[in-house]
């Protein structure tokens, strides 16, 4: 079976991170979200991937390239504007063809796996099955109906009365009766080909649409906190390991994992907690739940729940830095004389908060 992963978007729900970085790249637990997802798809046994991606295709291929570290075959299709994960199906079909395929949303992460989903496909005589998880807030999501027989009556985006709490999980497996319904369904409001939207057209017109429920946890990173609640599961199962330096002063507890040429000096580190090579570490109190990328700087700083992308630097920052999303070379300074003031370049869509 081929895979389509989808790596476009607008990620705005993510800006200013997006704004020069993909959403898919972003690190959790220091690996890029979209490898967790090719990983998945190689471990499912698929080697042939189709791979959407829009403005930030360079950075897609600099990190995928022809996505043999996974073992795999990736084809990128070029979707030149945002228009709908329907959009992306209908773009795919030269690469898809006839067959049955698997679309796996780039932005999100299960615990699971899709290996028992992909090898089911198929068994109850469905078009399409797609993967749901049960949630306590079914209204912020896309939600599921089933029949009296558990089939897939109907999808509603973000219901505002109860429907169920079944909730579309962004993994799919397609027939070739997904390709007329993305042809003959017309852009929603907010101006995109929903998948939605073409899962009830097949529906509608005699389709069968099975649900197949995931017991694992399962990630939608399209916000930070998404981002955060990601690292947060995933840091967990990080592998102990120190491999930089640490002097005498500094302590250490929970599960660490320290890169090359990382030097932590009169630091207390609080696992889980994973940083990476060529970073300082001095004065700092970091974690736990926190990742810090490649060649970081903390100085006379404390971190808690939160991800440190690689270059930044942050030095004598007096409030401790807690549930943030730091993007690459940022730098965030502070001097100990008085007065205090901030001094502040922030881009467009920045977001700081300073609670005294
Ligand atoms: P979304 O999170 O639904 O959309 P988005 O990435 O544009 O983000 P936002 O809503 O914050 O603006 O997209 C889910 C995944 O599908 C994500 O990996 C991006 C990808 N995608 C495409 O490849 N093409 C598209 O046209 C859209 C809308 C999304």
């Amino acid at each position: 079976m081929k895979a389509l992963v989808l790596s476009g978007g607008k990620g705005s729900r993510l800006r200013p991170i997006t704004y020069s970085y993909a959403k898919q790249l972003i690190p959790i637990v220091n690996k890029p979200i979209l490898f967790y997802v090719l990983e998945d798809l190689a471990s499912a046994g698929i080697s042939d991937v189709g791979m959407i991606v829009g403005a930030t295709k360079d950075l897609i291929k600099a990190a995928v390239g022809n996505g043999e570290n996974w073992g795999i075959k990736v084809t990128y299709i070029e979707q030149k504007s945002p228009l709908g994960l329907g959009h992306a199906v209908k773009i795919a079909q030269p690469f898809i063809g006839n067959q049955p395929f698997v679309m796996y949303l780039g932005d999100n992460i299960l615990r699971g796996g899709i290996k028992s989903f992909i090898s089911e496909y198929g068994n109850k005589g469905e078009d399409i099955n797609i993967l749901l998880t049960e949630v306590k807030h079914p209204e912020c999501f896309g939600v599921a109906e089933l029949d009296q027989r558990g089939r897939v009556k109907k999808l509603v985006e973000k219901p505002q009365h109860f429907i169920s709490n079944h909730v579309l999980v962004g993994v799919y497996i397609f027939n070739q009766k997904i390709f007329p319904a993305v042809d003959a369904i017309k852009p929603s409001g907010r101006g995109e080909l929903e998948i939605t939207d073409a899962i009830q057209y097949v529906i509608d017109h005699g389709g069968k649409v099975e649900p197949f429920l995931i017991k694992g946890w399962w990630k939608d990173t399209g916000k930070t906190e998404d981002v955060l609640e990601a690292n947060s599961l995933l840091i967990e199962g990080i592998e102990p390991r120190i491999s930089g330096a640490i002097d005498q002063l500094s302590k250490l507890s929970g599960r660490i994992n320290i890169g090359e040429n990382t030097l932590i000096s009169n630091s207390v580190i609080e696992g889980p907690v994973i940083i990476g090579g060529n970073c300082l570490i001095e004065n700092g109190l970091i974690g736990p739940f926190t990742s810090i990328g490649d060649n970081v700087q903390i100085t006379n700083s404390k971190i808690e729940k939160s991800i440190i992308m690689e270059e930044t630097v942050i030095i004598n920052y007096q409030n401790k830095i807690v549930n943030s999303l730091i993007g690459r070379g940022v730098k965030l300074k502070s001097r100990q004389e008085k007065p205090a003031v901030h001094q502040l370049l922030l881009g467009d869509h920045c977001s700081l908060g300073i609670y005294e």
